[in-house]
Protein backbone atom coordinates (compact mmCIF):
# COMPACT_ATOMS: atom_id res chain seq x y z
CA UNK A 1 0.00 0.00 0.00
CA UNK A 2 1.24 3.25 -0.96
CA UNK A 3 1.11 6.31 1.31
CA UNK A 4 -0.62 9.51 0.68
CA UNK A 5 2.04 12.30 0.49
CA UNK A 6 0.20 15.19 -0.46
CA UNK A 7 1.68 18.01 -2.94
CA UNK A 8 0.80 21.14 -0.77
CA UNK A 9 1.24 24.96 -2.71
CA UNK A 10 2.43 27.68 -0.55
CA UNK A 11 1.78 31.10 -1.81
CA UNK A 12 3.96 33.34 0.88
CA UNK A 13 3.99 36.97 1.44
CA UNK A 14 7.92 37.98 0.90
CA UNK A 15 7.45 40.38 4.03
CA UNK A 16 6.10 38.36 6.66
CA UNK A 17 5.81 34.62 6.03
CA UNK A 18 9.00 33.68 3.42
CA UNK A 19 10.75 35.63 6.50
CA UNK A 20 9.27 33.11 8.83
CA UNK A 21 10.06 29.95 6.83
CA UNK A 22 13.00 31.68 6.64
CA UNK A 23 13.38 32.17 10.13
CA UNK A 24 12.29 28.24 10.62
CA UNK A 25 15.47 27.49 8.42
CA UNK A 26 18.02 29.22 10.00
CA UNK A 27 16.57 27.86 13.70
CA UNK A 28 16.74 24.41 12.80
CA UNK A 29 12.92 23.92 12.74
CA UNK A 30 11.44 21.61 10.24
CA UNK A 31 8.15 21.85 8.67
CA UNK A 32 6.75 18.76 6.17
CA UNK A 33 8.36 18.94 2.83
CA UNK A 34 4.81 18.58 1.38
CA UNK A 35 5.00 22.25 0.73
CA UNK A 36 5.95 23.93 -2.35
CA UNK A 37 6.35 27.46 -1.46
CA UNK A 38 5.77 30.44 -4.14
CA UNK A 39 7.29 33.60 -2.87
CA UNK A 40 4.65 36.48 -3.44
CA UNK A 41 5.11 40.20 -3.22
CA UNK A 42 1.65 40.17 -1.17
CA UNK A 43 -1.10 37.55 -0.31
CA UNK A 44 -3.13 40.37 -2.32
CA UNK A 45 -1.16 39.51 -5.09
CA UNK A 46 -2.37 35.98 -5.10
CA UNK A 47 -4.65 36.18 -8.18
CA UNK A 48 -7.68 33.46 -8.04
CA UNK A 49 -6.15 31.59 -11.61
CA UNK A 50 -3.22 30.75 -9.60
CA UNK A 51 -5.13 28.97 -7.15
CA UNK A 52 -7.44 27.37 -9.45
CA UNK A 53 -4.06 26.40 -11.72
CA UNK A 54 -1.98 25.20 -8.85
CA UNK A 55 -4.91 22.69 -8.09
CA UNK A 56 -5.16 22.06 -11.80
CA UNK A 57 -1.73 20.94 -11.99
CA UNK A 58 -1.49 18.59 -9.19
CA UNK A 59 -1.57 20.38 -5.71
CA UNK A 60 -4.06 18.35 -2.86
CA UNK A 61 -4.26 21.54 -0.79
CA UNK A 62 -2.67 25.19 -1.18
CA UNK A 63 -1.96 27.72 1.65
CA UNK A 64 -2.01 31.52 1.18
CA UNK A 65 -0.04 32.81 3.73
CA UNK A 66 0.29 36.67 4.82
CA UNK A 67 1.08 39.44 6.88
CA UNK A 68 -0.99 39.75 9.93
CA UNK A 69 -4.26 42.43 9.18
CA UNK A 70 -3.19 45.91 10.00
CA UNK A 71 0.89 45.08 8.73
CA UNK A 72 0.16 44.65 5.05
CA UNK A 73 3.28 46.63 3.69
CA UNK A 74 0.53 47.42 0.54
CA UNK A 75 -2.19 48.48 3.40
CA UNK A 76 -4.94 46.25 2.62
CA UNK A 77 -3.98 43.52 -0.04
CA UNK A 78 -4.28 40.90 2.83
CA UNK A 79 -7.67 42.20 3.31
CA UNK A 80 -8.12 41.58 -0.67
CA UNK A 81 -6.68 38.37 -0.40
CA UNK A 82 -9.78 37.38 2.43
CA UNK A 83 -12.23 38.77 0.44
CA UNK A 84 -11.09 36.50 -2.47
CA UNK A 85 -10.59 33.61 -0.51
CA UNK A 86 -13.87 33.59 0.75
CA UNK A 87 -15.39 33.84 -2.72
CA UNK A 88 -12.49 31.33 -4.38
CA UNK A 89 -13.49 28.83 -1.43
CA UNK A 90 -17.14 28.74 -2.50
CA UNK A 91 -16.08 28.64 -6.51
CA UNK A 92 -13.97 25.90 -5.37
CA UNK A 93 -17.12 23.88 -3.86
CA UNK A 94 -18.65 24.42 -7.41
CA UNK A 95 -15.74 22.19 -8.75
CA UNK A 96 -16.12 19.72 -6.39
CA UNK A 97 -13.17 20.69 -4.50
CA UNK A 98 -13.63 20.59 -0.62
CA UNK A 99 -13.04 24.43 0.89
CA UNK A 100 -10.66 23.20 3.05
CA UNK A 101 -7.86 22.27 0.47
CA UNK A 102 -7.55 26.22 0.54
CA UNK A 103 -6.14 28.06 3.77
CA UNK A 104 -5.19 31.79 4.20
CA UNK A 105 -3.75 32.78 6.93
CA UNK A 106 -1.28 35.71 8.90
CA UNK A 107 1.84 34.86 9.67
CA UNK A 108 4.73 37.45 10.83
CA UNK A 109 8.93 37.46 10.14
CA UNK A 110 9.61 35.77 13.27
CA UNK A 111 6.34 33.58 13.70
CA UNK A 112 8.27 30.60 12.62
CA UNK A 113 6.81 28.45 15.02
CA UNK A 114 3.43 29.31 14.22
CA UNK A 115 4.35 28.43 10.42
CA UNK A 116 6.08 24.70 11.47
CA UNK A 117 2.49 24.34 13.06
CA UNK A 118 0.21 25.70 10.67
CA UNK A 119 2.05 23.60 7.67
CA UNK A 120 1.88 20.42 9.90
CA UNK A 121 -1.97 20.54 10.45
CA UNK A 122 -2.96 21.58 6.80
CA UNK A 123 -0.41 18.18 5.49
CA UNK A 124 -2.76 16.35 8.24
CA UNK A 125 -6.02 18.16 7.03
CA UNK A 126 -5.04 17.16 3.85
CA UNK A 127 -4.31 13.64 4.66
CA UNK A 128 -7.53 12.97 6.05
CA UNK A 129 -8.94 14.49 2.86
CA UNK A 130 -6.91 12.25 0.30
CA UNK A 131 -5.63 12.86 -2.79
CA UNK A 132 -7.81 15.85 -5.24
CA UNK A 133 -9.03 13.67 -7.88
CA UNK A 134 -10.52 15.93 -10.46
CA UNK A 135 -12.60 14.71 -13.02
CA UNK A 136 -11.00 14.42 -17.12
CA UNK A 137 -13.00 17.76 -17.55
CA UNK A 138 -10.96 19.58 -15.17
CA UNK A 139 -14.02 19.26 -12.60
CA UNK A 140 -14.80 22.39 -13.36
CA UNK A 141 -11.74 24.40 -13.27
CA UNK A 142 -11.11 24.87 -16.65
CA UNK A 143 -14.57 26.50 -17.52
CA UNK A 144 -13.43 28.48 -13.91
CA UNK A 145 -10.10 29.48 -15.48
CA UNK A 146 -11.52 30.61 -19.17
CA UNK A 147 -14.79 32.61 -17.50
CA UNK A 148 -12.03 34.46 -15.16
FE1 LIG B 1 2.37 40.85 3.28
FE2 LIG B 1 0.56 42.34 1.98
S1 LIG B 1 2.66 42.72 2.21
S2 LIG B 1 0.29 40.43 2.97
Amino acid sequence: MTVFEPRIVGFLCGWCAYEGADAAGRARKTYPAHLRIVRVLCSGRVDPQFVLEAFRQGADGVMILGCHPGECHYKEGNLQALKMTAILKKLLGQCGIQEERLRLDWVAAGEYGKLVKIVGEMVEKVKSLGPLRLREDGGGINSALTRH
